[in-house]
């Protein structure tokens, strides 16, 4: 029987409503015991004294890029990056090459991640239409047969209204959930930034948030016209909040997430043309940051998800209008979000776990997020309050691509657990 205790941590387990200093007793992969000083009894101790023993992080919304754009990341450097960002399960968007829309894309995924990953759980996310092409839909139920846990077509609106309807009624039908990519590529036009003061400034075409918020609240009504279920992908403006928030209030079944760099940067972060800072959506302003963090802290907003984006140096080391859009997120996600969260006083650190871990779990139905006893041992092990500089050089993904480089934060990953292995540990 393999054992390992976690001596001595503070174990936060919001979904239990657990947040004591205790051991944590693992056997054959799950959570044997919480308590104070459990006997070792030939387990291999793991010592969390001064550290925080969590659940993993779920990520909701990244890209891994494998099949076919291998030199922006792969299943092997995207699971070892996520590992390195505590997160022990991560759903991988579909606009890959091929596009994840059938059902052999979903198993190469699957069996990549299995025999090559780092151990993280791979949820693959399956395309809505055929080619991301907007036109005809994918084949939903064989694509679910084979493993997928939801569908999007990412990086790209559903512009055809009646397409998007279709997708959800199957989508209810094949027990998965449409994740929207809201964006109106006709008001976005030739945009690369936010529009406001900075972008004019800067002589930057820019984009009405009108192109995210317009969607928003079409996928909204049609959602609620249908009565079916809708995830909102990387809500980034004030507006956007406040349509979720009115949403919800009337019962419609939508929910939400939002990206790291909507809660710590703005569009002032351009000057300068850093192309690290062109993302889609865009940055925005101050006012839409603080809505995002009040949406998070009053359950508007579900989920703190990366849309970790790697991207190859050449596509970014051009001139801002034509660099790719973008962040490698994993491996800031956390001391990102609790230095402007939790440090900054805005929540405490049990609901950026809750965000970042029990919830999303729960929108995704799958195990984790939890450190129940019987649970799966998925489980990080965190260091708050340390200091780190983020130094992009040292990812490891093999996107590079991130606006936080040589910044100072609060919050390091000291290891992360998967089924009671540690698949990764500092230093
Ligand atoms: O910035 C972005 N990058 N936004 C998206 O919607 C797609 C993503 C990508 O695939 O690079
Ligand atoms: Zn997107
Ligand atoms: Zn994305």
């Amino acid at each position: 029987m393999e054992k390992m205790l976690l001596r001595g941590g503070r174990v936060i387990d919001p979904a239990s409503g657990v947040n004591q200093i205790a051991d944590l007793l693992i056997e054959n992969g799950r959570v044997a015991a919480i308590g104070e000083n459990l006997p070792a009894d030939g387990a291999q101790v793991f010592d969390a004294a001064g550290k925080v023993v969590a659940p993993g992080f779920i990520d909701m919304h990244c890209h891994l890029r494998d099949p076919g754009l291998e030199y922006k990341e792969d299943l092997i450097s995207g699971t070892k990056a996520a590992a390195r960002g505590g997160f022990t399960g991560v759903c991988c968007m579909p606009n890959t090459k091929p596009v994840n829309d059938n059902a052999s894309v979903t198993r190469y995924i699957l069996e990549k991640a299995q025999w090559q990953g780092s151990g993280v759980h791979v949820y693959p996310v399956g395309a809505i239409s055929k080619g991301l092409e907007g036109k005809e839909m994918a084949e939903i139920g064989r694509m679910k047969q084979a493993g997928i846990i939801a569908i999007s077509d990412d990086g790209k609106p559903v512009t055809n209204s009646n397409l998007l309807r279709l997708a959800m009624q199957y989508a209810d039908y094949f027990n998965v959930f449409i994740m929207s990519h809201s964006e109106d590529k006709n008001l976005v036009g030739d945009g690369v930034m936010n529009e406001g003061f900075i972008s004019t400034k800067l002589g930057l075409p820019g984009i009405t948030r009108a192109a995210e918020e317009v969607m928003i609240a079409r996928d909204i009504l049609v959602a609620e016209a249908e009565g079916k279920r809708i995830h909102l992908c990387h809500v980034s403006t004030k507006g956007g909040v406040q349509l979720v928030r009115e949403a919800k209030k009337r019962g419609v079944r939508v929910t939400a997430e939002t990206a790291p760099h909507y809660i710590a940067a703005t569009d002032d972060w351009v000057i300068g043309y850093d192309s690290n800072c062109r993302v889609n959506p865009p940055l925005r302003e101050e006012s839409d940051r603080l809505a995002c963090i009040e949406g998070l802290c009053d359950g508007t907003l579900d989920a703190i998800a990366t849309d970790h984006a790697p991207h190859h140096l050449d596509e970014k080391r051009v001139e801002f209008h034509i660099a790719a859009s973008g962040i490698s997120g994993f491996e800031t996600a956390f001391c990102v979000s609790n230095t402007m969260l939790v440090k900054s006083g805005a929540m405490t650190l049990d609901k950026l776990i809750e965000l970042m871990s029990a919830n999303p779990a729960k929108l995704l139905g799958v195990e984790g997020g939890c450190l129940a006893v019987g649970s799966a041992a998925d489980i990080v092990v965190l260091d708050p309050e340390r200091e780190v500089t983020v130094d992009a050089d040292k990812f490891v993904s093999r996107g590079h691509n991130t606006p936080f480089h040589g910044k100072t934060y609060f919050g390091a990953v000291c290891a992360t657990i998967v089924g009671g292995k540690v698949i990764d540990q500092e230093g």
